[in-house]
């Protein structure tokens, strides 16, 4: 991890739905502020989860530095350099439209009418596009030597990346600005309407913005065809800085069937787009013995879950005297199995990963990782998570003769 915390690095969270981003992007965050470099963490997650995660009564649109006897409290150096900030995105897409309208009655319009405000506040695109802005913003003031993004829940961890193209696309298309500029009359906007190519790019716009009314989308077209051409412009810049040298990705997934599923298909998808991803990390593999025993050098069974082997063969006729005692026994032993299964899952996986993508693992943790004090404790997990896809294999290898 420490190979990705570079001076002037921007490292973008990525990852489906309560894989745990918030808390590694907030990990990482205190790990590069502990290495030295002065950090910030965004998150564009709408939940107050970075926040919570932090342990702060309030977390705003501006650079808030943890204070010192906050860092203190959590038995980090008081002298750390390390600042989290929640995204605006309503305030992003408003500061845009103030920017490329001079005309204040025109701004007005624009910011009033309900297809801007549906597609700013219910696309899930427009937070990434005001996140990418705003990362843009607070990267070239370079305030920072190093920026965490914290990507919002998505089904799919690749939509954060596509909406800004996706979207400018759709506004510099010119189907959209033919069908609803200049303003035109409603039998001549039925009329254009009927087209093939009209159809389409109005589901499209639903598809972004939810049903709208068809002359607010005109309306808007018709007052935004002055910053149109900024607009489109700011999102392609967004979108360029994804692919710049600057950025890396680092995606983070759980090591169920259905998430590794979903984390191969993210990265090929990354690699047909030409961006640079770092690093997996599979969260919350195993527990936290296990953790430790796979990233020694100890050889053999992990001791925790080979002690398990043995518990019923140790307990010999106990197992019959003591009333539910078989039941915990079979519970432990399915937990065994369950973690080896997991183990097995995951060395699969990385060994199929492209070449130059690096894999972490990182344990669940007992204790849970909500509070600075905590995230802290995390990120030494984080610190040397790095592993070898031929570790993991060969803890498979350990499990042979074993039925699970
Ligand atoms: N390794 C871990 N051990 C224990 N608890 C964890 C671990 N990782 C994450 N959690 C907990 O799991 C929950 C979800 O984590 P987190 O909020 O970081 O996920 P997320 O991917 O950001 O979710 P969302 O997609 O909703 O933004 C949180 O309560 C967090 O404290
Ligand atoms: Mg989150």
């Amino acid at each position: 991890m420490r190979d990705l915390l570079k001076k002037g690095a921007t490292l973008i969270v990525l990852g489906t739905g309560g894989v745990g981003k918030t808390t590694i992007a907030a990990s990482l965050g205190v790990v590069a502020a502990r290495a030295g470099l002065k950090t910030a963490v965004i998150t564009v997650d709408p939940s107050r989860r970075l926040r919570d995660a932090l342990g702060l009564d309030h977390l705003g649109g501006r650079p808030t530095a943890l204070g010192a006897r906050r860092l203190a409290a959590a038995g980090l150096d008081p002298s750390l350099q390390f600042f989290a900030m929640v995204l605006d995105v309503k305030g992003a897409w408003d500061a845009l439209i103030e920017r490329f309208t001079t005309d204040s009655a025109l701004r007005e319009r624009i910011l009033n009418n309900p297809f801007y405000r549906q597609l700013t506040s219910q696309f899930a695109g427009s937070e990434a596009y005001a996140a990418l802005a705003q990362l843009h913003d607070v990267h070239s003031r370079g305030d920072f030597d190093l920026i965490v993004v914290d990507t919002p829940p998505a089904a799919d961890a690749f939509e954060f990346l596509q909406a800004p193209a996706h979207l400018s696309r759709l506004l510099d298309s010119r189907v959209a600005r033919w069908l609803f500029t200049p303003y035109v009359s409603a039998g001549r906007l039925a009329m254009r309407l009927a087209s093939g190519a009209a159809r389409f790019v109005v589901r499209e716009l639903e598809r972004f913005a939810g049903a709208t009314v068809l002359t607010s989308i005109s309306d808007f077209f018709t007052a935004a065809q002055q910053a149109l051409d900024g607009m489109v412009d700011q999102l392609n810049k967004a979108e360029a800085l994804l692919h710049s040298g600057t950025v890396s990705f680092l995606l983070v997934t759980g090591s169920e069937e259905e998430r590794l599923r979903e984390a191969g298909a993210t990265i090929e998808q990354m690699k047909a787009q030409r961006l640079r991803l770092s690093a997996i990390v599979i969260n919350r593999l195993v527990d936290e013995e296990t953790w430790q025993y796979l990233h020694g050098s100890a050889r053999g069974t992990a001791p925790g879950l080979d002690a398990i082997a043995n518990l019923r063969g140790a307990l010999g006729r106990g197992l019959d005297r003591h009333h539910g005692l078989d039941a915990l026994v079979k519970y432990l032993e399915n937990y065994r199995a369950r973690a080896y299964r997991d183990i097995a899952r995951a060395g699969a996986f990385a060994q199929a990963l492209p070449p130059g993508v690096r894999l972490a693992v990182t344990p669940e943790v007992r204790a849970g990782v909500i509070g600075l004090k905590q995230l802290a404790g995390f990120g030494r997990y984080l610190e040397g998570c790095e592993i070898k896809p031929a570790r993991l294999r060969s803890v498979q290898s350990w499990e042979t003769g074993v039925s699970l």
